[in-house]
């Protein structure tokens, strides 16, 4: 079995529930306040760390009490956190998250995730085979370091460029694998993609992403499924229909869950369907990090028949 080891943020996430979402200048009553444990990075570990794989964190916290919190959560997720600092300059990173309508909307303050520096995560032991995630909430400087050093030591390197930012080349020389929505892919691409895209056009933008034709681009649809392209050929994988109630997450559940399974000997074909079925559970829980499936959670989603929508 190789080691997922992720970079990324770790964030506490306070969450409201209403109705519907504000606009612009107008308040409207909520109906539930919570503390979430979050963070795009800590939120994949936890995925492939509960789905079975090796898996080890790489991030910073402040030393206040949402760190103690988050420790305390993290330390119960069998995740190596060895790598997980502290810092007296920056709080805890925050993500304030209104949830209506089963969708989200995210106001992130970084804090001590901007902290995490280069030389925190290319200290970390890196074997031939293994898996290494990072996404946009920490230092581009330090995700590049944390590729190079990886691929110096002939790891796959995955990419969840969220939320969606330029990306360089130099960076994306450095990424085998890249997993983008529908936005960041427009984003990347320059190019605005309708509301119900066919097939053919988002495979025309995939093909537009990659740097070159050996990189995997995985574009995931949320309840349209996914689409992969892995050289010439396509892989769609369909949507699961379920009762959505809150994609929080979800996103981060199948980038943990399909890097967990190529971790553990899975093809790609098997990886991306497993991983859309885990995310088909996350997003029927409330929360990010303690919505993350356990493998018998997988098993039986994947027993139920897949209606494509
Ligand atoms: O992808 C979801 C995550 O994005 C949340 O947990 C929040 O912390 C933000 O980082």
């Amino acid at each position: 079995m190789y080691q997922v080891v992720v970079a990324g943020s770790i964030n506490m996430d306070v969450v409201v529930s209403a109705d519907r979402h504000p606009a612009v200048g107008e308040t409207v009553r909520g109906y539930g306040l919570n503390y979430f444990p979050g963070g795009k990075g800590a939120n994949q570990a936890v995925a492939a760390a509960r789905l079975g794989a090796n898996t080890c964190l790489l991030g910073k916290l402040g030393t206040d009490a949402f760190a103690e919190q988050l420790d305390h959560f993290l330390r119960d997720q069998n995740i190596d956190l060895t790598h997980v600092l502290r810092t007296e300059i920056a709080p805890t990173g925050t993500a304030l998250i209104t949830v209506a309508d089963s969708d989200n909307t995210i106001v992130v303050v970084p804090g001590a995730n901007d902290h995490l520096l280069p030389d925190d995560v290319t200290s970390v032991e890196i074997n031939k085979g293994d898996l290494l995630i990072s996404q946009f909430e920490i230092p581009d400087a330090t995700i590049e370091a944390f590729f190079r050093h990886g691929k110096e030591r002939q790891a796959t390197t995955i990419l969840n460029p969220a939320p969606a930012k330029e990306l360089s080349d130099k960076l994306l020389e450095l990424v085998d694998i890249l997993i983008v929505n529908e936005s960041e892919l427009s984003f990347l691409t320059n190019e605005t993609l309708n509301e119900d895209p066919e097939a053919g056009e988002i495979a025309r933008l995939a093909r537009k992403a990659r740097i070159h034709d050996d990189q995997v681009i995985v574009v995931t649809l949320g309840r349209h499924g996914l689409l992969a392209i892995l050289g010439e050929r396509e892989i769609p994988i369909s949507g699961r229909s379920v009762d959505v109630v809150d994609t929080t997450g979800a996103g981060d559940c199948f980038v943990g869950a399909f890097a967990g399974q190529l971790s553990i000997g899975s093809s790609l074909d098997k990886a991306l369907e497993y991983a859309n079925a885990a995310a088909s559970v996350s997003v029927q829980r409330m929360g990010a990090g303690i919505s993350m499936p356990t493998g018998s959670d997988v098993t039986a989603a994947l027993r139920q028949e897949v209606t494509s929508l």
